[in-house]
């Protein structure tokens, strides 16, 4: 069985790890991939969103079954194109990726089928936008509709930094036509869950919870990066919560994508927040979290290409899918400067004996040497237990791999650690 897997980040290797677990899984290729990934799989030099070359090398290589990971190719189509020459794949179609695609599109889906999320109002026209402002409640969070790299949404604490967004995205165009159309939406409050969630349309599992880590530095302060950390599963998503998500969220938008004909197969990700009011949705994804897969895989003790495939199938109804009741820290180690600017080229040493799992994100191979090539370099994972040993692991891991300019936060887990105390 030859597989493929599209991507080349620290999420896609945690993916790759869990399907080499199969036995039947003789060949897995990643397009591109990356220079830690070529431990595990062959990387070849595609780009996750070159659609016309990811369906020439699976033709060409008689591949059985892709896995498109990341939002880029989700959203323009990859699995479309490759379901019409033959090739199942794991993911959605592009009229169901729009439910990232398009913050309009999934704040209109949830107002239109009741799903709990922030107020929010639509522009398409800067200077409507800049006159809602004027009485909008502060702090308000301005949101640009198209895919913007996880920077298109900014929580403005003063009407200035509202109206400084507004031209921002809408004058100036800084996320190009992404911010052709804005949401800006009520501010909300509470903890943040990160669930993902296998569904073919028929069935929706959730997988264990997660919390990420979204800001630079440690204390939840500096810049918005993809993630610096994350812990799971999340002890904010108590049994309480996770059926009241499964009844008023999840179940619902399985059902509200079917009903307007864009039945969305794969991991559907739901970023929500826990307020008083109860759990509402902060944002939908199209595909795994990065780095929340890193440490939800981990923990999946069931086989990955078995649901992957039952997904596709339409028969994840079929299939066990069972996680086990230990917990998971990843530690990303990023290049000092980022998410700004940061200098790469650095050799990565990681011992051969280190006790963790490391997912590498950015890194080239050079003379078989491993050289820093990006803002996230990896991630360090260690399960355990409990929660209180997975990150006190993986601490002690991340002491033990070294490149010039690294850089992590200090503090992953502690606020999940301090609610669990409570
Ligand atoms: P997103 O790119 O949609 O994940 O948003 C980035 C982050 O902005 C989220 O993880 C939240 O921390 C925050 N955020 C987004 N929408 C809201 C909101 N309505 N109220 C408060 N915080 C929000
Ligand atoms: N970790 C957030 C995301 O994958 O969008």
């Amino acid at each position: 069985m030859k597989l493929m897997v599209i991507g080349g980040g620290g999420r896609e290797h945690a993916i790759i790890r869990k399907l080499r677990e199969n036995p039947e899984i003789t060949h897995i290729y990643a397009l591109p991939g990356n220079g830690g990934i070529a431990a595990d799989a062959v990387c070849i030099p595609v780009g996750a969103r070159d659609i016309d070359g990811i369906v020439a090398f699976a033709q060409d290589n008689w591949i059985d079954f892709a896995v498109v990971a990341p939002d880029d190719p989700l959203v323009l189509g990859a699995v479309d194109a490759l379901e019409k020459v033959g090739i199942p794949c794991f993911g959605p179609r592009a009229n169901a990726a729009i439910i990232e695609g398009s913050k309009v599109f999934s704040k209109n889906l949830m107002k239109k089928y009741g799903i709990p999320t922030a107020k929010y109002e639509v522009f398409d026209n800067a200077e409507a936008a800049l006159e809602y402002i004027e009485n909008a409640p502060i702090p308000t969070v301005i949101k640009a509709d198209g895919l913007a790299l996880g920077k298109g949404v900014i929580i403005a604490n003063t009407r200035d930094e509202a109206r400084a967004a507004v031209k921002n995205i809408m004058e100036d165009k800084v996320f190009g036509a992404s911010g052709n159309s804005i949401v800006i939406e009520e501010f909300l409050e509470g903890p943040e869950v990160s669930v993902l969630s296998f569904t073919d349309g028929k069935t929706m599992i959730p997988m264990v919870s997660s919390m990420d880590h979204k800001r630079a530095l440690d204390g939840d302060c500096g810049l918005n990066t993809g993630g610096m950390g994350t812990v799971a599963p999340n002890p904010y998503y108590t049994a309480d919560v996770a059926a009241e998500c499964m009844e008023k969220i999840f179940l619902p938008t399985m059902e509200a994508m079917n009903s307007e004909g864009r039945t969305f197969k794969g991991c559907l990700y739901f970023g929500l927040m826990i307020t008083k009011d109860g759990p509402k949705v902060i944002e939908y994804n199209c595909r795994f979290g990065d780095p929340e897969t890193q440490v939800v895989l981990p923990l999946l003790e069931s086989d990955l290409f078995t649901i992957m495939k039952a997904v596709s199938e339409e028969r994840l109804g079929e299939v066990e899918v069972k996680f086990s009741s230990g917990a998971a820290c990843c530690v990303v180690m990023a290049s000092e400067g980022y998410p700004a600017k940061y200098d790469t080229g650095f050799e990565i040493k990681i011992p051969n004996d280190i006790d963790a799992e490391v997912f590498v994100a950015g890194a080239k191979l050079s003379d078989e040497k491993l050289l820093t090539s990006g803002g996230r370099v990896l991630g360090v994972v260690k399960t355990a237990d409990t929660l209180a040993e997975a990150v006190d692991g993986a601490y002690r891991a991340v002491d033990k791999v070294s490149f010039d300019n690294a850089f992590c936060r200090r503090d992953i887990g502690a606020r999940a650690l301090a609610a669990l105390k409570n």
